[in-house]
């Protein structure tokens, strides 16, 4: 199949994550397109067979540049068989209100940008302290504490579960191709 990837990222861990799908994706035997969300909005979606979409929460929004994309697109990624990876940090520890949340967030995301993909995946991203100014520094620091994490401000503190990311990726693709 020919797959479109297209992500937004502030501190690097969505590009990340995407690469490692695109990876996988390749692997398997799949042709695979990865771009930012800022540099897509010339991309023809009807050349796709399916596509992922990804972004990061931040101050519980994503990023603008995703939600521009996936307004823009909608109607031709309605077409395609779609996954959303949504990345944060709310996602770590598994707490059922933070859970509740992201569903709440992600929910507003599709219903504000008219785009509805047919699968949602939430994942872990991480402290990227060797990204952060003084203040975001500060800021997660305090969040880490108030989430009971400990984190080394010095360093980068990453919670995806790569192996758990690479099988999502797969089962979806072959359920895809399956179903094509
Ligand atoms: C300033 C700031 C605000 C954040 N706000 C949220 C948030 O509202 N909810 C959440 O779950 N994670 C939040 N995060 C965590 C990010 O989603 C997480 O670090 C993610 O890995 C960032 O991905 P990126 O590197 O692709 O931007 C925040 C991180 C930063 C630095």
């Amino acid at each position: 199949m020919k797959i479109l990837i297209v992500y937004a990222t502030t501190e690097g861990q969505t590009r990340r994550i995407c690469q490692v799908c695109s990876d996988t994706l390749i692997a398997a035997g799949h042709s695979v397109e990865l771009l930012q969300a800022s540099g897509a909005d010339e991309i023809d979606i009807a050349r796709f067979d399916a596509a992922i979409l990804a972004a990061s929460l931040h101050m519980q929004h994503y990023q603008k540049e995703m939600a521009h994309f996936a307004a823009e697109h909608a109607e031709a990624l309605g077409h395609l068989p779609t996954v959303f990876l949504s990345v944060s940090l709310a996602i770590v520890g598994g707490d059922p209100d933070e859970l509740a949340d992201l569903e709440t967030i992600a929910q507003r995301f599709f219903e504000d940008t008219g785009w509805h993909p047919r699968r949602v995946e939430q994942i872990a991203g991480a402290f990227r302290f060797t990204q952060y100014d003084f203040l975001k520094s500060w800021a997660m620091r305090w969040v880490a504490s108030q989430k009971g994490q400990t984190v080394d401000p010095n360093a980068d503190t990453e919670y995806t579960d790569w192996t758990a990311l690479k099988a999502m990726v797969s089962d979806w693709a072959a359920k895809v191709d399956k179903a094509c």
